[in-house]
Formats: structure tokens, sequence, C-alpha cells
């Protein structure tokens, strides 16, 4: 048990700076999992042997609006990565943040893409641009790491999943609630049964924008470039914790209204019922009419145990089963969370963690020649499931998936 546990924390800690790591190792000290000495000594030693012999993967950014310096921040973290150019339309923003991090900047994308030194690209352009620039993307032959949502429907994010097979290029999209401990030791307990008969997954997010954040941006609350409103926008990254805790939708009901803003097309809140495969019930409420933003919640309940996580970190941890462990890892809650919150602000709490850990997997993907942790099909599900959503909430019925 003791071995499984270290194990999780060492999978985890592997796309960790050596501070994070050193972090989790007294994280896995302090409640007792493996005898003090032992990673320092073997562990830590082969993870900096790797790191030295690592190529380093040329990145671009193509949008450098809110979330663009966020990479930029993230990627100055990343081990065996470099920030080489960013595009932007708006050249003043291109430039700003190619300053700041010493990069070469474009008002055209196409010419970052002419670069030799640029392996990989960061997608951070509004939802509904990614898929054709990323198929143009795919066929220079650059990896893609493309922000959430992947696109707007299934039928943009297929294009995309097949562009990018066929140049043999890697393509993420970044969730980095993933990546967050408190969810990973949910889906860890999950894989092992430790919550019975799962009955009931609920996702909650009753987050708060302004009418000037919708105002701010003509992409934003239009179904063309947005995609829809509260749901797809700022409550994806729980529906898809919630998809990656309780594994397939089968079936939804779902309600949306435009309740507090003028002039968007998109919803303001979302109710939902879910069927799961397994047989499970859940509810997904998102809206961000709700002041002042409370943070984003994902349950998980079973005949044997029950967690919440909020803002990826556990509040909940209980199993009829208890082990030594779970107190411990009560014990080890934080009021903190790592990865912050958008609950009232898209960026006032918005901490570049996550994606140091995502963008560091995808390296990893790209030099291990393997898929990464959060690949097309992976981001595909989340963006099925909302667009089931929206369907039975225009026409009154039940999708199923
Ligand atoms: N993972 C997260 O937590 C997170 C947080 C915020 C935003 N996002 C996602 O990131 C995306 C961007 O959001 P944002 O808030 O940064 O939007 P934004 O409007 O602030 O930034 C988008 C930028 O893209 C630029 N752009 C548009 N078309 C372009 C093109 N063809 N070439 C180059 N640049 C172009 C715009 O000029 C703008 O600067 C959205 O899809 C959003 O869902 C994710």
């Amino acid at each position: 048990m003791s071995c499984l546990f270290t194990l999780e924390y060492a999978s985890i800690s592997r796309d960790l700076s050596n501070d994070e790591r050193l972090h989790c190792v007294h994280h896995v000290h302090r409640v007792g999992l493996w005898p003090p000495g032992v990673l320092h000594a073997i562990i830590l030693p082969l993870w900096n042997q790797g790191d030295k012999t690592m190529a380093r993967v040329g990145f671009g950014i193509i949008g450098c609006g809110n979330i663009g310096p966020v990479h930029a921040e993230a990627l100055s973290q990343v081990r065996g990565a470099k920030l080489v150019a960013v595009s932007d339309v708006v050249e003043k923003s291109a430039k700003a943040l190619a300053g700041k991090y010493g990069a070469a900047s474009y008002v055209d994308y196409r010419k970052l893409l002419e670069r030799d030194d640029v392996d990989a690209v960061c997608l951070c352009v509004p939802s509904g641009v990614r898929g054709e620039m990323g198929e143009t993307c795919a066929a220079a032959g650059k990896h893609i790491l493309a922000e959430k949502p992947l696109e707007i429907n299934t039928k943009k994010i297929d294009r995309l999943i097949a562009a990018a097979a066929k140049a043999k290029v890697k393509l993420g999209c970044v969730f980095q609630s993933r990546f967050a401990e408190g969810a990973r030791l949910v889906r860890s307990a999950v894989e092992k049964g430790r919550f019975g008969r799962i009955v009931l997954g609920d996702a909650y997010i009753k987050w708060y924008r302004s009418q000037e954040y919708y105002d701010s941006s003509q992409w934003r609350g239009t179904w063309k470039l947005d995609g829809g409103g509260a749901l797809i926008n700022q409550g994806i990254h729980q529906v898809d914790l919630l998809l990656w805790f309780m594994g397939p939708a089968k079936w939804v009901r779902a309600e949306s209204r435009i309740l507090a803003h003028e002039r968007i097309e998109v919803e303001d809140l979302a109710c939902a019922t879910i069927g799961f495969e397994n047989g499970a019930l859940g509810v997904i409420e998102a809206s961000t009419a709700i002041w002042p933003g409370h943070p984003a919640r994902v349950e998980i309940h079973g005949s044997e145990g029950s967690a919440v996580v909020e803002d990826g970190e556990l509040h909940f941890w209980r199993f009829k089963k208890e082990t030594k462990a779970d107190e411990r890892v009560r014990a080890s809650f934080r009021s903190d969370a790592a990865l912050g919150s958008g609950a009232g602000d898209p960026l006032s709490d918005l901490k570049c963690e996550g994606h140091r850990r995502q963008i560091q997997d995808f390296v990893h993907a790209i030099r291990d020649d393997r898929p990464p942790f959060v690949d097309g099909p992976e981001g595909r599900r989340a963006v099925a499931l909302i667009e089931a959503i929206y369907k039975s909430a225009a026409s009154g019925k039940t999708v199923r998936l």
C-alpha cells in the first residue's frame, strides 16, 4: 500500500520542478509512506540525470491575450522547453510578450510556423479559431498544445485530431485541473474501486463574470467563437474531471438560461442531469451569473466512500474501509489551491503551476514519443457531453451520447 502511494506521488512529481518534487517528497514523508532518504538517495538523482540529457523543445505561442502570458510564464519554468516566438494579430500584444521573454514576435502566425526552431505551438487564440489554425500547424509539422475547449464542437475537433494524426504530430488539450494532486488521488481511488458502487457524480461551477468581461472581446459570449457560455468556457474543467472520475455519460437532460447578462448569445446558467454508463446519476450546474463566485466543486459518491475536490484540492475524503494513509491525506488538505481559481474573475487568481505541469508532460510526450496525458480524444470527451447538454436544453428532450 505504502509502495503504491509512493508510486502515485512519484508519477505526479515526474512532471514537477525540483522544488515541487521536494514538496512531494516531504509530503510522502509527512504522511509516512516511505522511509526517509529513499527518494532523495535513489529517485531524485535519476530524475535529474534524465533532465540533463533532454533536448530542448522550441515553443511558439499563438494568441497573446489573457492566457498566452500564462503559457509563457509556465514555459519559462518547464525543463527541456524554450519559448522561441509568439504571434498575435494585435502587434502590440505580441511585441509586449516577446519582449518580456526574449522571443521573436509575429503578427501573422504562419511566419512563426516557418521557423525550424519552433517544434511545438501553444494555441491560445479564441476557442472557435483553433481548429483551422491547428490544422495549418499540423501541416507545418508542429506539435500542438491547444487551450480548452479543444474546439467548439466535435466536428471541428475530429478534423483537428485527424490532421494531427496524418502529420504525425502530438495533439494535447489544456486541462490543467487534471494535474492537481487532489484530482489525481480521486482518479486513483476510482481505479482501485475504493468508492464501491459509484452512485452519484456532480460538478458545480457557480462562478461570476461581469458584463464588462463579456463586452471586453467580440468573441466572448458568441456561439461561433466561444461555442457556448458558462458550461463550455468556464465549466469545462469540471466537466472533464467529472468524466475522468465517473467514466462516459450515456444520456443528458438539460435546461439553460440567460439571466443576468446582456448582449450575449449563450447561457449564463445551465443545469443538467446526467446518466453515466456505469449506471450512476449526476448533476452539472454551471453559471457565470453568481456573485461573488464560489470554488468549483466536483463530488463523487459511492457505497464505500465519498470525495470532494474544490479547485483541484481535496476537501472531503472518507472511505468505509479506511487506511492509515487516508487519515494522513485528510490531515494534509490544503486551504490554498496550488492551481488557483477563476471563481470571480478570469485571471485574478490564475497561477501558472497547472499549465507548467501540463506543458512539462507535453515535453515528455514529444521526447518519449508517446501521447500526451490529455490528448485529442481525451480533450474531445467534455465537448461531446457539453454539445449534448446544449442539444437537450434547446430541444427539451433527453439526448443520448
Ligand atoms: N486553461 C484555462 O484555465 C484558461 C483560462 C483562460 C482562457 N482559456 C482559453 O484560452 C483561449 C483564449 O482565451 P483568452 O482569455 O486568452 O482570450 P483573449 O481574447 O484575451 O486572447 C486571445 C488572443 O488571441 C489573439 N488572436 C485572435 N486571432 C488570432 C490569430 N489568427 N492569430 C494570432 N492571434 C490571434 C487575439 O488578438 C487575442 O490577443 C480561450 O479558448 C479560453 O477558453 C483557458
